[in-house]
C-alpha cells in the first residue's frame, strides 16, 4: 500500500509507522510526508530513513483552497492510496479530501466524541474523567469526529497532569495508527455509513 502522511511537528507516530514497515509488520511504502512547518523534528526523522519529504507552507499559497490541492497534486502524483495525519495541525476541507474519499486517517489523542481540538489530555484531566485514550478514525468534514476505525482505552490516574496522561495515551497511539494501515494495506476496512468494520478482526 501506498501512503502518504502529513505532520507538523515532532512526528513520533510518523516513526512508529517508518518502524513498523521497517521491521515488517506494516506492508506499506511511505512514498511522501508533507510537512507544513519547515521547523518540524519530524523532518529529520525523513531523513535519517530515507523517506521523502517535502515542505509545502500555507503561507506560499494565496489561499488555502490551492494549499490544499498542491498537497492532494504531489500525493497523488506519487501514487498514494491512503493518506496519514500524524499530528498535522490543520482542518483540511473537501478541497482536500475529494481527492482521497475515505482514505484519509487521523490520531487524536481522546476517546472521541469526547474531547475534540486541541489538548485533549488537558481536556481530559480538567474534565476528571477517569479513563481517556486515543482513536484512529477516517476524516471527513467534522473536525476528530469521522467514523471510529479503533480506539484504545488507559485510565487516568489521579497524580496525572496532562503531560503524564499524554505519555501513556502516546504509547497506544504508536501502536493503533500503524496497525490501522496494515488493515488497509490488507484491504480489511469496510465503511459502512458511521460504521467502520474490521473484517476478521479478533478483540
Ligand atoms: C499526537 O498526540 C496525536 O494524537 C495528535 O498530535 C500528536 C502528534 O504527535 N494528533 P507526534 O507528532 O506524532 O509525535
Amino acid at each position: 500500500l501506498k501512503i502518504g502522511v502529513l505532520v507538523s511537528g515532532r512526528g513520533s507516530n510518523l516513526q512508529a509507522i517508518i518502524d513498523a514497515i521497517e521491521s515488517g509488520k506494516v506492508n506499506a511504502s511511505i512514498e511522501l510526508v508533507i510537512s507544513d512547518n519547515p521547523k518540524a523534528y519530524a523532518i529529520e526523522r525523513c531523513k535519517k530513513h530515507n523517506v521523502e519529504c517535502k515542505v509545502i507552507q500555507r503561507k506560499e499559497f494565496p489561499s488555502k483552497k490551492e494549499f490544499e490541492e498542491r498537497m492532494a497534486l504531489e500525493l497523488k502524483k506519487k501514487g498514494v492510496e491512503l493518506v496519514v495525519l500524524a499530528g498535522f495541525m490543520r482542518i483540511l476541507s473537501h478541497n482536500f479530501l475529494k481527492y482521497f474519499p475515505n482514505k484519509v486517517i487521523n490520531i487524536h489523542p481522546s476517546l472521541i466524541p469526547a474531547f475534540q481540538g486541541l489538548h485533549a489530555q488537558k481536556q481530559a484531566v480538567e474534565f476528571g474523567v477517569k479513563f481517556s485514550g486515543c482513536t484512529v478514525h477516517i476524516v471527513d468534514e467534522s473536525v476528530d469526529a469521522g467514523p471510529v476505525i479503533v480506539q484504545a482505552v488507559v485510565p487516568v490516574l489521579p497524580e496525572d497532569d496532562e503531560n503524564t496522561l499524554a505519555d501513556r495515551i502516546l504509547k497506544w497511539e504508536h501502536k493503533i495508527l500503524p496497525q490501522t494501515v496494515q488493515w488497509f494495506a490488507q484491504d480489511r476496512i469496510i465503511i459502512d455509513g458511521r460504521k467502520v468494520i474490521v473484517k476478521d478482526a479478533t478483540y
